[in-house]
């Protein structure tokens, strides 16, 4: 299981690079089932997600080879249309291989993806777009099947711009019959790399980014060469790393157009960002103040994957922030740890205030979820004496090699299993 052990109060100095997101590279991995034919892509993160994302693959026939960050996937022998419970049940983002599948071969079995850490994640946005494209489904015992005679364009109108909806019925559409509209979808960067991939391999996709996406069903797809987004998340965690430990550190390999909610945010907290359109800088020298509101919020507003990380910034500033979390129902599961470091903060349901405080003390810790558990990691880098943080795994879900990446930027920081 391992736990990270952290003695707090090095500065941060110095440059590191990004590593491919997570959030981008498992819908493409889902998208390589679509077209059964070979997909070779960069930039491909070390990750436990897209470890079990490839044990899915696999257990439906692919064959995947990997050297390094480059993965090359043939999706021509797929025979199977039955995803693992088990699998399912360690990454509920499976379940975008529900359009994957359904482009396929017009057939899945997936189980129903629980809820996770962070809420309880239903999927009633998807279902109800799947069924609008001719998707027939069957739920039982947990189980949904899904079948579709044939794959019929439709106008979608989502009643939220869930990620997870948007890309199940982009991946469905890209093989339908006749165009798709998808209203009301959402503008996050990944679902961008995404249509990239899909149009590279032969599909014909427009507007990603924005709130509509329109997709033209194609007859086949072909090969396809790709590589994938780096992740404005991790970029955005080792920002607020700097900003924690009065740091001076640069980050490369990013898309700086990505990170301006974070940036904006960090300037309010008096922190000095540098930046060009792939790298940028964050200095801290005074301090941390206060941020009278942030709310999170589809892309382009303040991403909920920052919220606990920026938690763990508010909780040392001098003087009292509020976050409103309006994403997810419960992702306020890192603050209980925060006060046990002797943060003080209060929940008032989706609102969290923060009463900066002058310092917080290093003690035993759990991470709950992966970026509570980043938040807490960011916490003990800033905190006096010794952090210790069990149930790593979580971490090692969205983080490639965080220690080491730490460590190089001068962190007292390492991994015990
Ligand atoms: C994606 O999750 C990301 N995961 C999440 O990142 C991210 O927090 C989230 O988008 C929001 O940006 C991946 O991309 C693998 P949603 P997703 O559907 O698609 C509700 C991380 O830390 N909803 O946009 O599951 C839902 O309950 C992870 O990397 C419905 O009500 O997010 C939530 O309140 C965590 N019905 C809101 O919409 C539905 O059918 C946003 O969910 C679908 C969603």
């Amino acid at each position: 299981m391992g736990k990270i052990i952290i003695n707090g109060g090095n500065r941060l100095t110095g440059e590191i690079s990004v590593s491919g997101a997570k959030n981008a590279i498992l819908p493409i991995l889902a998208a390589t089932v679509i077209g059964g034919k070979e997909s070779t892509i960069f930039n491909v993160p070390k990750l436990r997600d897209v470890e079990v994302m490839e044990e899915i693959l696999l257990s439906l026939g692919s064959r995947i080879r990997r050297i390094d960050k480059m993965m090359w996937v043939d999706s021509k022998p797929i025979d199977s249309i039955r995803i693992p419970e088990e699998l399912v049940g360690e990454m509920r983002s499976s379940i975008i291989l529900m359009g994957a599948m359904l482009g396929r071969c017009g057939e899945i079995i997936i189980s129903y993806p629980g809820g996770c850490e962070i809420g309880h994640r239903p999927i009633d946005l998807h279902l109800k777009a799947l069924r609008e494209l001719g998707v027939e489904i069957e739920e039982s015992h947990g189980l949904l099947h899904c079948k579709a005679r044939e794959l019929k364009g439709a106008e979608i109108q989502l009643d939220y711009p869930s990620v997870g909806a948007t890309e199940n019925i982009m991946l469905a559409a890209v093989k339908a019959k006749g165009t798709t509209i998808i209203r009301n979808a959402a503008r996050e960067p990944e679902i961008v790399d995404l249509q990239e991939y899909l149009n590279r391999a032969g599909a014909r996709v427009n507007g990603a980014g924005t709130s509509v996406i329109i997709i033209e069903g194609v007859d086949r797809l072909t090969d396809v060469t790709h590589t994938t987004m780096s992740d404005r998340i991790v970029a955005g965690t080792y920002m607020i790393a700097s900003a924690m430990t009065n740091g001076e550190v640069i980050i490369n390999n990013i898309v700086t157009e990505h990170l301006q909610a974070i940036i904006a945010k960090l300037r309010e907290a008096g922190c000095l960002v540098y930046s060009n359109n792939s790298s940028l800088k964050v200095v801290n020298t005074n301090g941390i103040r206060p941020i009278e509101m942030i709310q999170t919020l589809p892309y382009p507003g303040f991403p909920t994957d920052m919220q606990a990380q920026m938690m763990a910034l508010l909780s040392i500033a001098n003087g009292t922030s509020i976050i409103s979390e309006t994403v997810f129902e419960s992702r306020f599961k890192h603050a209980e740890e925060l006060i046990r470091m002797g943060a003080n903060i209060k929940i008032f349901g989706k609102v969290a205030v923060i009463k900066g405080v002058k310092e917080l003390t290093g003690v035993k810790l759990n991470a709950k979820d992966l970026r509570g558990g980043a938040c807490l990691v960011l916490a003990g880098l800033a905190a006096m004496g010794t952090t210790e943080i069990d149930d790593i795994y979580h971490i090692e879900r969205g983080y490639e090699d965080l220690h080491i990446r730490l460590q190089e930027l001068g962190a007292d920081i390492k991994v015990v299993k």
